[in-house]
């Protein structure tokens, strides 16, 4: 049976829920409080770039089943099913800040009319959920009414730039529930996928917590192996690609995020790394290898940082560095802690200026550098640049013309932290290059 629905938050997981929730047939109400947000979605205007969500997005609007409002207390009234996904972001400590989610469940509790399931799609650290049923026990205590209610944990995996693919898709659905009555309603939310034989884990709510914490810092932790083994091959002359290809045969190991690059970055494995190691602490547990992986992340991108100055001959006082890439990854305009951000505020601080690009993360980028030039296409950001950084893996620069790009450069230098270019092509059209990992054999050996 379908379900009435109340999504509160359209960001990139609270959107691409809502569209994929009304696509199964559900009756699906998106709630925000940015109201501008929620105009523009009225209007058919997606927020942020995310490929394939426009078409959900309007079959869904015109199908009646998918609508947009400001007024939560009308979505959450109106609903069987309130879905949570407004952002849980890493504090100056490293703790995820459960702010936006407690401003949600008061208006919860203020709007319980009736039997409602509360689904937390927020990424939120172990005990999160059982404070929240406890929270609204309080609240309605308080306020001396009675409702029934759920809360059940129903952690979100899909990757930016292939949300609406992973939301279809997903390898797992991981669902923390504790009553039988949540669980015959979270059935029937995703029945389509039941359909379509997707795994189901259920289990209490703080295994479905740490399942998401778990997952993320493996893959960062992967991340980081690979970076390091990069490092080392490129030392010690050896090719990291053959060795992760190699490694990825290994039925053990896939081959699945072995790719080196200028350290992860993004909205997730950052914050959610340190709040992994943050909830080790509190619960009087050592998270070591957590925060070594979170100290390696971070000196990825400083060594990517070295490279370009010893590319360039030790000092970037009054050179021109060109960017390109500025996003976390492709396929996205999010740049919440993309490698970008510290790699540029440290060219800049070196003195260099410094010319971007990127196809869809100018517009946020440049909210947070002002003083960088965001440039039409690459052509432009290379033009007079001293060196280029390759920093996100967009297909257009795999393809970049070597020829147009050594006319407009003053030097003839490239820095691929994400390996894209063939060094032979590139070095046969005069460029100095470098590459992460790939290493060649000391000379004479
Ligand atoms: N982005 C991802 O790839 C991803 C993947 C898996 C899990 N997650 C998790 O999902 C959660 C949401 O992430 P996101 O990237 O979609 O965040 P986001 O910042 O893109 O979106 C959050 C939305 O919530 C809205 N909001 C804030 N306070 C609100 C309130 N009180 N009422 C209604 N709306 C409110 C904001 O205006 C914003 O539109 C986070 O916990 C994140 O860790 C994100």
């Amino acid at each position: 049976m379908s379900k009435k629905i109340c999504v509160i938050g359209t960001g990139y997981v609270g959107l691409i829920a809502a569209v994929g929730l009304a696509d199964f047939g559900n009756e699906v109400i998106a709630s925000d409080v940015d109201e501008r947000k929620i105009e523009g979605l009225k209007q058919g205007r997606v927020p942020f770039y995310e490929p394939g969500i426009q078409g959900y997005l309007e079959r869904n609007v015109n199908s009646g089943r998918l609508s947009f409002t400001t007024d939560q207390g009308r979505g959450i009234r109106r609903a069987e099913v309130v879905f949570i996904a407004v952002g849980t972001p890493g504090q100056e400590d490293g703790q995820a800040d459960l702010s936006l989610v407690e401003q949600v469940v008061e208006i919860i509790a203020a709007n319980l009319n009736a039997y409602k399931v509360i689904v937390c799609k927020s990424t939120v650290p172990i005990g999160t959920n059982r404070k929240i049923k406890n929270r609204l026990k309080a609240l309605l205590k308080a306020a001396d009414r009675e409702a029934e209610f759920d809360v059940v944990s129903n952690p979100e995996f899909l990757r930016e730039g292939r949300g609406v693919y992973d939301f279809f898709h997903p390898d797992r659905t991981v669902l923390g529930c504790e009553s039988e009555r949540s669980r015959q309603v979270m059935t029937d939310v995703y029945r389509t996928l039941n359909l379509i034989s997707t795994p189901f884990v259920w289990c209490n709510p703080e295994t479905a917590e740490l399942i998401k914490y778990a997952s993320n810092a493996f893959l960062a932790a992967k991340i980081t192996f690979i970076n390091q083994m990069a490092n080392l091959a490129e030392a010690a002359g050896a090719d990291i690609h053959v060795i992760a290809k190699a490694m990825g045969m290994d039925g053990r190991i896939s081959p699945k995020f072995l790719h080196p690059g200028p350290g992860y970055g993004g909205s997730c494995f950052p914050k959610d790394t340190q709040a992994l190691v943050k909830t080790g602490e509190a619960w009087g547990v050592d998270m070591s290898l957590i925060r070594t992986v979170i100290e390696a992340n971070e000196e990825q991108k400083m060594r990517m940082v070295r490279k370009f100055t010893g590319l360039l001959g030790g000092d970037l006082t009054n050179k021109t560095a060109a960017v390109l890439g500025l996003t976390f990854k492709s396929e996205t305009d999010d740049i919440r802690e993309s490698p970008a951000i510290k790699i540029v505020a440290a060219l800049l601080k070196a003195g260099a200026r410094v010319q971007a690009h990127d196809p869809q993360g100018m517009a946020n980028f440049s909210r947070l550098f002002p003083e960088v030039k965001c440039c039409q296409d690459e052509f432009e950001a290379l033009a007079g640049a001293d060196g280029v950084l390759l920093l996100t893996e967009w297909n257009e620069y795999r393809s970049l013309d070597l020829h147009k790009a050594g006319n407009v450069m003053r030097e003839k230098i490239i820095l691929d932290t994400r390996n894209l270019l063939d060094p032979r092509e590139v070095r046969a059209w005069g460029f100095v290059y470098q590459g992460v990992g790939r290493g060649e054999a000391p000379a004479g050996q």
